[in-house]
């Protein structure tokens, strides 16, 4: 009689746990999208860099426009979008295209306010 009962409270204790565990993992994460927010220094600067700076540099190689700090990309943002999603004469960068999710995340900082940090 006494097992039983310990072997009762085992379980509940079990299933107990197993619900509160999930249910605090619900609280600290309740949005499942691992970007809140976009911001230049977190998500955009990279993109630039490592895409645009060889030519929208400071000075520039070509181009009238540097890309090389936050004022200069916020300022041109919408020059950016109208050209990153191009896909003839103009398009930016000149070879290839950006990724998808490169140019949702431009997007995204746009519409989340052109957030710096
Ligand atoms: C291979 C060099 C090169 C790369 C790389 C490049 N650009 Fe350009 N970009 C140019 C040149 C040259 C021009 C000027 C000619 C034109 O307007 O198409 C230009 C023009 C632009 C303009 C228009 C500026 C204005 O004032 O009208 C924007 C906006 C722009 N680029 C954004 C970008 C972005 C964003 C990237 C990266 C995703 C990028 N570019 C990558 C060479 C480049």
């Amino acid at each position: 009689m006494k097992t039983k009962n310990l072997l009762y409270i085992l379980s509940f204790s079990v299933l107990l746990f197993a619900c509160s565990s999930s249910s605090s993992d619900d609280l600290s994460n309740p949005d499942p999208d691992p970007i809140e927010k976009v911001t230049y220094k977190d998500n955009v600067k990279a993109i630039i860099d490592s895409n645009c700076l060889n030519c929208h540099g400071n000075p520039t190689n070509g181009p009238s426009n540097s890309l090389n700090t936050y004022d200069l990309v916020k300022n041109d943002v919408d020059k950016i979008i109208d050209r990153i999603n191009r896909t003839g004469a103009g398009k930016m960068p000149p070879s290839g295209n950006l990724s998808n999710s490169a140019k949702a995340l431009i997007q995204q900082w746009k519409d989340d306010g052109l957030l710096e940090e």
